[in-house]
C-alpha cells in the first residue's frame, strides 16, 4: 500500500521530522501541521487518505480536531498517538471516529500495521461506494451490456485521457451527446466546463459570434463587448453537435482554431489563446457529407483523430428490457410505486425497430407512464402504430444496376430508399421525411410518382 496522502499533526517539531522521514520510506506523500488549526487549514485546501495526529497539543488538541473535522462531515481516517497516561482519551477518541490509536512510545512497525490495516479497508469502502454507484446508474448514466456498448465504453476510457479530437457518429438519439459528455467527465479536464454547442439550432449568421465573441461595435447591436464559447470552455471540452450543419465558412475558420489554438473575437484582432478539447458530432454519414459539401473534407480529417460510431438500438436489442427498466424508474420517481411491465408488452417493445433510438424509447416510456396512471404498462399504452411492433420482414437488397441507364438507376435507387423510410417509420411521412433529410412536400410527390402508396 503505497502513494497515499497523508497528513502528520505534532507540536513537537522533532517528533513531526522523524515521522515524516519513516512514512516517506513507506512511500507515501506527507503534509506536515504543527497544530490543529493548521490542520484543518490544510485539509481545506488539500484532502488527505489519512490523518495522523498527536493528542496533546496545545490550543486545538487532538480530539478536537477529529470532533471539527466529524462535524464537518470530514470522514477522513483519523490514527490518534498518545502516551501511555491519557489512554482514556484515546478511547474517547474512538467514539469520535478515530480509527486507531498507538501508544508513546511506539515502534514504527505498529504504526506501520496499523496505517496499511487503516488504508486497505479505506480503499475497499471507497471501491464498494463506486461500485454501488456503478451499479445503480450503469457505467457513467449508460445502460446497456450488450458487446457494442462494452466497446463503447472501452472507447470512451480510451480517449478521454488525452486531449485527442473525437468526432461521434450515429443515428438520431442513440447518445452521441451522453458520450460526449462521458469523455468529458472521465479526462482531466473534468474540473472544466463541458460547453455543448448545437450547430443546427444556431442560426447559421449567429454561429459565429456565438463561437467567437465579439468586442463591442463589432457589428450592429453589439453594444458591448461578449466572451464566445471557445473561450468560456478555455480548460475544458467543447462539443461540437451536428457538426456537418455548421457553415462551411466557419468550418474554414474552425479548423485554424484547431491547429493554432488561438481564437479572435469579431471585432478584434487580437489574438486569444485557448486550451479546449474539441469533440464533434453528426447523424450524417461524414462522407456523404464531404461528398455534399457540407462538411470540409480537412477539418474532417481534424476533427476525425479518433471515431466512435454509436451502434442503432435496433442492432443491440438485448439492452433493451434493461433500458425499459431504468426509464420506468426514471419516469416514476417520487411517486409511491413503481409501474410494471408485462411479459407481452416487453416483448413486443423489444421488436420493434426504434427508428428513433434511445431518445424514441425514452419518449414512449414517458408517455406510456403519464397514460398508464402508474398502474401496470401493457400494449395498450404503447401506440407504435399498427403493425410496428412486429419485427417486419427485411426489404429485399438485391438491386441491380445491370444495364441501366444512370437515370433510371438513380430513380430504383431514390424509390428504394423512400420505401425503406416509409417501412421503417411505420407511413409516418414527416418521420421519413426527417429520415431522408428532404422537405415533406417532395416526399409527397415521390411517393406519388413511384407509386409507394
Ligand atoms: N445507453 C444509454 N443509456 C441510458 N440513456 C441513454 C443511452 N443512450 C442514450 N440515452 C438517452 O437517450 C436520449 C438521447 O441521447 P443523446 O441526446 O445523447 O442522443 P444523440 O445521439 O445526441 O441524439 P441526436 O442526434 O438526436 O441529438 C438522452 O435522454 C440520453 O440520456
Ligand atoms: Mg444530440
Amino acid at each position: 500500500m503505497t502513494g497515499q496522502q497523508i497528513l502528520i499533526v505534532d507540536d513537537e517539531a522533532r517528533m513531526l521530522r522523524v515521522l515524516e522521514i519513516m512514512l516517506q520510506k513507506m512511500g507515501h506523500d506527507i503534509s506536515c501541521a504543527s497544530n490543529g488549526m493548521e490542520a484543518l487549514q490544510s485539509l481545506q485546501e488539500t484532502p488527505v487518505d489519512l490523518v495522523v495526529s498527536d493528542l496533546r497539543m496545545p490550543g486545538m488538541d487532538g480530539i478536537e480536531l477529529l470532533n471539527q473535522l466529524r462535524a464537518q462531515g470530514n470522514n477522513v481516517p483519523f490514527i490518534i498517538m498518545t502516551a501511555h497516561g491519557t489512554i482514556q482519551s484515546a478511547v474517547e477518541s474512538m467514539k469520535l471516529g478515530a480509527c486507531d490509536y498507538i501508544l508513546r512510545p511506539f515502534d514504527m512497525e505498529a504504526l506501520e500495521l496499523s496505517i496499511n490495516r487503516i488504508l486497505a479497508t479505506g480503499r475497499i469502502l471507497r471501491q464498494n461506494d463506486f461500485l454501488r454507484r456503478e451499479l445503480e446508474k450503469g457505467w457513467e448514466g449508460f445502460i446497456g451490456e450488450s458487446p457494442a456498448m462494452h466497446k463503447v465504453y472501452e472507447q470512451i476510457r480510451l480517449v478521454a485521457p488525452n486531449k485527442t479530437t473525437a468526432l461521434i457518429t450515429g443515428e438520431t438519439g442513440t447518445g452521441k451527446e451522453l458520450v460526449a459528455r462521458a469523455i468529458h467527465r472521465a479526462s482531466p479536464r473534468r474540473d472544466k466546463l463541458f460547453v455543448p454547442i448545437n450547430c443546427a439550432a444556431i442560426p447559421a449568421d449567429m454561429l459565429e459570434s456565438e463561437l467567437f465573441g465579439y468586442e463591442k461595435g463589432a457589428f450592429t447591436g453589439a453594444h458591448k463587448e461578449r466572451i464566445g464559447k471557445f473561450e468560456l470552455a478555455h480548460g475544458g471540452t467543447i462539443f461540437l453537435d451536428e457538426l456537418a450543419e455548421m457553415p462551411v465558412a466557419l468550418q474554414a475558420k474552425l479548423l485554424r482554431v484547431l491547429q493554432e489554438n488561438v481564437i479572435e473575437r469579431l471585432g478584434s484582432n487580437r489574438s486569444i489563446p485557448i486550451d479546449i478539447r474539441i469533440i464533434a458530432a453528426t447523424n450524417r454519414d461524414p462522407q456523404a457529407a464531404i461528398a455534399e459539401n457540407r462538411l470540409r473534407e480537412d477539418l474532417y480529417y481534424r476533427v476525425n483523430v479518433f471515431s466512435l460510431e454509436l451502434p442503432p438500438l435496433r442492432d443491440r436489442k438485448e439492452d433493451i428490457p434493461a433500458l425499459i427498466h431504468y426509464f420506468i424508474a426514471e419516469f416514476s420517481k417520487g411517486s409511491s410505486s413503481m409501474p410494471k411491465i408485462t411479459e407481452d408488452a416487453l416483448s413486443n417493445l423489444q421488436q420493434y425497430a426504434w427508428p428513433g433510438n434511445v431518445r424514441e424509447l425514452r419518449n414512449v416510456m414517458e408517455r406510456a407512464i403519464v397514460l398508464s396512471g402508474g398502474k401496470q404498462l401493457d400494449m395498450t399504452h404503447f401506440p407504435l402504430g399498427a403493425n410496428a411492433t412486429k419485427e417486419k420482414a427485411p426489404l429485399q437488397d438485391n438491386l441491380s444496376f445491370d444495364g441501366m441507364s444512370l437515370n433510371c438507376a438513380i430513380e430504383t435507387l431514390e424509390a428504394k430508399m423512400i420505401a425503406a423510410a416509409l417501412h421503417n417509420t411505420d407511413d409516418n411521412k414527416t418521420k421519413a421525411a426527417r429520415l431522408l433529410d428532404i422537405s415533406e412536400r417532395s416526399l409527397w410527390y415521390k411517393v406519388k410518382k413511384y407509386h409507394l402508396e
